[in-house]
């Protein structure tokens, strides 16, 4: 049974659409069947997938909803999936609207993606579907967040990092009090654009770290990516860092394929 895992938070480009990107990409190096889901508006992931984004997630997730169905066009998974060496459910703008389009039907409306998820077998399908969120704690995230086995955060070390966590924890507990579903597990938070020369940045990222640890353990928390001319290079030519040979690559390919083996590893003990 495939693994569902969100790359989640609120704050906005803290790394989330790079790290899915070529997390993905490492797992499917590994010999993984991935699938990536972007369910942002945003559709960045979508641009580096180079998708056409017109017939997207959102309209399938319309289509999932039986209330909603005779609504609206019918739209077929089969034709809007993305096939390369990591597939894609390409996202798009229409995603703006899925609160409002949702907001008066009588099914669950946090639970429409794991629904579709479910309708269309793909835990069966892959061995991990990595999801892109948008910066927000909206119904799209919620929807997310009830799909999910679990969840990485990258984040960037500042003042403020250590509250919006705090915050995203405790909309987790939300989640799990609802009762309907199991919340996901926090497998990894990734401290991303780190300076270590600033001292004041070494600082804050310590006193995160150390929070994290004594909230989940040990184990929990990435070795920091810095900030890396490779990687922007690498995304504004639409490719993964496995794609790239030289030795600044070559330590990006490390760092991204550790956090294939984290994500494995967490797997290996939730089958
Ligand atoms: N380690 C890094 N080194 C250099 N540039 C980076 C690094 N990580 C991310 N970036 C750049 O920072 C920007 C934001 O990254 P990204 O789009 O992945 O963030 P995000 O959290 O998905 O943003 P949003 O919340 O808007 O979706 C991008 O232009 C990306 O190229
Ligand atoms: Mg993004």
């Amino acid at each position: 049974m495939g693994k569902i895992i969100s790359f989640i938070n609120q704050k906005g480009g803290v790394g989330k659409t790079t790290m899915a990107f070529n997390a993905a990409h490492a797992l499917a190096q590994n010999g993984h069947k991935v699938l990536a889901i972007d369910l942002d508006p945003q559709a960045n992931l979508s641009l580096l997938f180079k998708a056409k984004t017109e017939i997207n997630i959102f309209h399938l997730l319309i289509n999932s909803v039986k209330e909603l169905k005779m609504h609206h066009l019918p739209a077929l998974l089969g034709s809007i999936i993305v096939k390369s060496q990591v597939d894609l459910i390409p996202g798009g703008q229409d995603l703006s609207g899925f609160e409002l389009t949702v907001a008066a039907i009588n099914a669950p409306r946090q639970l429409v993606l794991k629904k579709f998820i479910e309708l269309n077998a793909l835990k069966d399908r892959y061995d991990y579907i990595i999801i892109d969120c948008p910066p927000t704690l909206g119904l799209l995230v919620i929807n997310a967040l009830c799909a999910s086995d679990g969840v990485i955060i990258p984040f960037r070390p500042d003042d403020f990092s250590l509250k919006g966590m705090e915050h995203f924890y405790q909309v987790i507990e939300d989640v799990a009090d609802m009762g309907i579903v199991k919340a996901p597990e926090v497998l990894l938070h990734i401290p991303n654009l780190v300076d270590l020369r600033r001292k004041q940045e070494s600082n804050d990222l310590l006193k995160i770290i150390k929070s994290i640890e004594s909230e989940l353990g040990e184990g929990k928390v990435f070795s920091p990516f810095l900030n890396k001319a490779g990687l922007v290079k690498s995304l504004s030519s639409r490719r993964s860092v496995f794609e790239f040979k030289n030795q600044e690559f070559s330590e990006l390919q490390d760092k991204f394929s550790g956090v294939a083996k984290k994500i494995e590893e967490w797997s290996h003990g939730h089958i």
